[in-house]
């Protein structure tokens, strides 16, 4: 099967993390989150953490230059030479060109743009309701996906914690900001015939199950 390049796209807490954790046990590919990465370089207070937390803790995009070269920099490396899972990369259309150019210029090109989408309410009730642990960042919902035992992580046993940005105010810049910034790229996947839409209002496993048997097609239709 050749290489596996897929990006997940979609507004904040549409479940596109959720998905990713499923997809990343199915394929086996390294999984590379900017928010993750973001909010990793924060807590270590790299010279990336320290430029990018005014701009998340506002719920702002933190500027392109600065993201794409940490992406660019991790697509060029062994770690991601056989395929890869970008979630939260591009949210803006020069991310995705300056992404699509990347590639290009290692002979590489995107599967496909996975659209996981979900509508604002459904959003807002979700992340209220989101929990992350503090070891891993597995991801966890008090009422629709609780762990076994009450703050803790069924995976590592680490605890869990709201994040920073999942404030009720914060969350609705994020999603002015995906509607302004974010929304144009679907329009660019669309019309790069990469674009593939899930309904992110059904169930994580039904969303699951739609990404798999879209991946399969596209295995079939000799796409991989
Ligand atoms: P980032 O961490 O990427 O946040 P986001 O895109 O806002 O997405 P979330 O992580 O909030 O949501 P998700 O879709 O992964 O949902 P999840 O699976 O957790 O980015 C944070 C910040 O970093 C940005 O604001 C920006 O400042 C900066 N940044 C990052 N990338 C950048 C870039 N490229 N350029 C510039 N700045 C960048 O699910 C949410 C909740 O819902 C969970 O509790 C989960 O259990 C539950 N859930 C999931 N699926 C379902 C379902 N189907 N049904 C019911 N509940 C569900």
């Amino acid at each position: 099967m050749s290489e596996l390049n897929l990006i997940l796209l979609g507004p904040p807490g549409a479940g596109k993390g959720t998905q990713a954790e499923r997809l990343v046990d199915d394929f086996d590919l390294p999984y590379l989150a900017t928010g993750d990465i973001l909010r990793q370089a924060v807590k270590d207070e790299t010279e990336l953490g320290r430029e990018a937390k005014e701009y998340m803790d506002r719920g702002d995009l933190v500027p392109d230059d600065l993201i794409v070269r940490v992406i660019v920099d991790r697509l060029n490396t062994d770690e991601a030479s056989d395929g890869f899972i970008l979630d939260g990369f591009p949210r803006t259309v020069p991310q995705a060109e300056a992404l699509r150019d990347a590639l290009a210029r290692l002979d590489r090109s995107l599967t496909a743009a996975l659209l996981v989408d979900a509508s604002d309410e459904e959003v807002m009730s979700r992340i209220s309701g989101r929990r992350i642990c503090v070891k891993a960042g597995h991801v966890y919902h008090v009422e629709t996906d609780p762990p076994k035992n009450d703050g803790i992580c069924d995976q590592d046993g680490s605890r869990l914690v709201q994040r920073d940005d999942d404030k009720p105010e914060t969350v609705q810049k994020r999603l002015s900001v995906y509607h302004d910034q974010t929304e144009p790229v679907i329009g660019f996947y669309e019309d790069a015939g990469l674009l593939r839409r899930f309904d992110g209002n059904r169930s994580p496993e039904e969303v699951h199950d739609h990404i798999r048997a879209t991946l399969a097609t596209l295995k079939l239709e000799g796409e991989l």
